[in-house]
């Protein structure tokens, strides 16, 4: 019986590639080439599934133009680099990776907060540079987190592990959702308190961003939003580049008018706007929250697990469309 083909589309471990070897005839791109649009569709065309991640753009014209596919399974939670819709309508299963990054997004989200306020990055290139002198009263002041307030705009499975880790620091915990928590689950995440979105801005001391990315949230946090925020606040993105407007975000961290921002992400990734690189107040990382060795072997075993039920007659896991 012949097996059925997929596409791996990026590098991923070499042994998951040898796990789907043996369900599959498998098309992998272990040097990580970026292909263009036209060379995805043209490797799709024999393909009976992919595997996907988020630096895969599975459009609405890429569907359309791979009659043969049944499945994409994408190495990440988040799927805003496949059509959904597109992909329903065509009869293709999609599928992500749900809870297994779940704690060490949150970990991070933590490093980039804790560095966020506490100016850790400016703070090695000032002593690399050569500028420690002395010390002084006022060198590389920032601003606390224990006994502040943390805002949490999206309080989802990452959201409330963010907030639980809040408790060691003896914080507030205030959110905003499209729909409220139970009340066990707001206990959970150290008594979170729902807040509607604009007490969320002009409270929070700390607001991270942990809500998936749709095209309705795009530039949910723009300048108006910015202008609401204290001046002493920090933003910290682990979520997706495109809820920031980052142009609104470079002029308020440019005016001092919000105290810093940390960033994981960035609105057109792996590009993103100069402008940032001008900016001491910011902490810039390369979309890694998800990325400890356990985890992202995590990810990728998840996906092979999807799209080898998926391609086998069996419901994957995880399926966003059913
Ligand atoms: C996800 O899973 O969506 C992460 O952003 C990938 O690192």
């Amino acid at each position: 019986m012949t097996k059925p083909r997929i596409l791996v589309t990026r590098a991923v471990f070499p042994d998951v590639v040898e796990r789907l070897e043996q369900h599959f005839e498998v098309e992998a791109n272990p040097e990580d080439a970026a292909y263009t649009k036209a060379e995805l569709i043209a490797k799709l065309q024999d393909k009976d599934g992919v595997f996907t991640t988020p630096s895969t753009n599975m459009s609405e014209d890429v569907i359309h133009a791979c009659p043969r596919l049944k499945a994409i399974c994408n190495m990440a939670v988040g799927f805003n680099n496949i059509d959904l819709a597109a992909a329903t309508r065509a009869g293709i299963m999609v599928t992500n990776t749900p809870d297994v990054l779940n704690e060490t997004t949150a970990d991070f989200a933590w490093a980039l907060l804790l560095a966020t306020a506490r100016r850790v990055t400016e703070s090695e290139h000032y002593l690399r540079a050569g500028k420690w002198q002395k010390w002084r009263y006022d060198t590389l002041l920032g601003m606390d987190i224990h006994g502040a307030t943390l805002g949490i705009l999206g309080m989802g499975r990452i959201g409330q592990a963010i907030a639980r880790r809040s408790m060691g620091f003896d914080m507030r915990v205030i959110y905003h959702n499209r729909s409220r928590l139970d009340e066990q689950r707001e206990a959970r995440a150290n008594n979170a308190r729902y807040v509607s979105k604009e007490e969320l801005l002009r409270t929070a001391d700390h607001l991270v961003l942990a809500l998936p990315y749709s095209p309705d949230v795009h530039h949910t946090i723009g300048a108006d939003e910015l202008a609401l925020m204290k001046p002493s606040a920090t933003l910290i993105n682990i979520a997706r580049g495109g809820i920031v407007d980052d142009a609104a975000l470079i002029a308020a961290l440019r005016a001092n008018r919000l105290a810093a921002a940390g960033l994981d992400v960035f609105e057109n990734e792996p590009a993103f706007d100069p402008g940032f690189l001008d900016l001491s107040n910011v902490v810039l990382t390369p979309h890694i929250a998800s990325a400890s060795e356990p985890t992202r072997r995590a990810m990728a075993d998840c996906a092979a697990a999807n799209l080898i039920a998926a391609l086998t007659g069996a419901a994957p896991p995880n399926i966003l469309n059913p």
